[in-house]
């Protein structure tokens, strides 16, 4: 078996030096264009065949095995967020109010040192291996898709076809030396919502003339949280979260108008149903009750992300052969993150699963998004060890 630990850590400096160049320089959804220049120059530079604007801003780079067989397609997301940093690190973001807060700086320098790595066992690989930077993971940031959805409208799955797919994450909750690979559900499907409350404004000393749309809004926000109390069953999972409540303008106003908006998680189709059809009932229902008109709309942002048993299991192998010093988390690992892989993994059988990133003694346990957000770089070798070996496994099982 090939020593893949031994060889993720031989090209951590590059892993690293990759890593931090990448935070100093982030870049918000579809605008990674110095990211995925670095991307393609690297994925140039090792013979692979690159195809630039995947997604608008994706990269894709396809490495051939000597031998035939199936196609893999690696994930490892490119996008920053909008927070200004407060790690003070010296590899700090220079690119004022964005941030590599979630780890995806991490993801595309292991990317590009699996590359490496599978580019010298190119004599032992079955098959093709489709390495894939998608953009814009976090958000639509202004598009009609996210980037994952755009790579795949853009064709990424297809010629040569995609038979599986790899993708991971870097993870702050766990420590480094913990990896978490399961089964089944992982990551929670996410609608956005945004509830319109339209009353009748006037003076805030007169309320018996006006249709108080406040009053209404706050009965919604309360009693929105009965469905995951009181409808969901206890043992099942959703989230039902109202982010931001915007209404009136001064203090003597009753104001015509609220707008509320939030997210609902959920990994259960029939529970996303039922949390669906509760929330119009509930919000319609108090509309009436207080004399107010409501518009709703819920956009479905991502479904859930559902791992395939046969390639789990494959990975699970692979991860306890070759990470014997860590410790494989095989139970069911939920979030009620979402992750737009979510789109890819519709479609095509994979194994979506999570590397252990905290180190508690150097203080590098905040959790992903928050403005101190950094993670141990030692986790970097094991996802990059962990996704090549993967990857070869899983052809090799084809
Ligand atoms: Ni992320």
């Amino acid at each position: 078996m090939i020593d893949f630990i031994k060889e993720a850590r031989a090209l951590f400096p590059y892993t690293q030096s990759m890593r931090r160049d990448f935070h100093i320089h982030p870049e918000l959804g579809f605008h990674e264009v110095r990211t995925g220049g670095i991307v393609a120059k690297e994925l140039e530079a090792l013979g692979l065949e690159v195809t630039k604007g995947v997604g608008k801003t994706g990269v894709v780079g396809l490495l051939e095995g000597s031998k035939p067989g199936a196609t893999i397609l690696l994930r490892f997301d490119m996008d920053a967020l909008p927070i200004i940093e407060e790690t003070g690190a010296e590899y700090a973001s220079q690119n004022q109010g964005v941030m590599h807060a979630c780890g995806h700086d991490g993801h595309t320098a292991m990317g590009l040192t699996v590359a490496r790595i599978l580019q010298n066992h190119r004599d032992e690989l079955n098959g093709t291996i489709k390495f894939c930077f998608q953009p814009s993971e976090e958000g639509f940031n202004g598009e009609e898709m996210g980037g994952n959805e755009m790579m795949i409208r853009d064709g990424v799955l297809d010629g040569p076809k995609v038979d599986q797919t790899l993708s991971m994450h870097l993870w702050n909750e766990q420590p480094v030396g913990w990896i978490g690979v399961g089964k089944g559900p992982v990551m929670a499907g996410a609608e956005l919502f945004t509830i319109k409350i339209i009353g009748k404004g006037g003076h805030g000393a007169a309320p018996h003339l006006t249709i108080d749309p406040i009053i209404a809004a706050g009965q919604v926000v309360t009693a929105l949280q009965t469905i995951t109390s009181r409808n969901v069953a206890p043992l099942q999972s959703a989230v039902v979260s109202v982010t931001t409540v915007h209404s009136g303008t001064a203090f003597n106003v009753i104001p015509q108008d609220a707008e509320l908006t939030g997210t609902i998680r959920t990994f259960d189709l029939d529970v996303r149903k039922k949390v669906l059809e509760r929330f119009e009932q509930i919000i319609r229902g108090i509309g009436e009750a207080m004399g107010c008109q409501v518009e709703i709309t819920v956009k479905r942002v991502t479904p859930a992300v559902i791992n395939n048993d046969a390639v789990s299991e494959r990975v699970q192998e692979t991860a306890h052969q070759l990470l014997s010093d860590s410790t494989i988390d095989t139970a069911p690992y939920m979030t009620m993150g979402a992750e737009d892989m979510a789109f890819m993994q519709e479609k095509v059988p994979g194994c979506y699963f999570f590397i252990g990133s905290n180190n508690k003694e150097r203080h590098l346990d905040y959790g992903h998004h928050h403005p101190k957000f950094d993670f141990d770089e030692e986790a970097l070798v094991r996802g990059t060890a962990l996704m090549a070996a993967a990857a070869m496994d899983v052809l090799k099982s084809k």
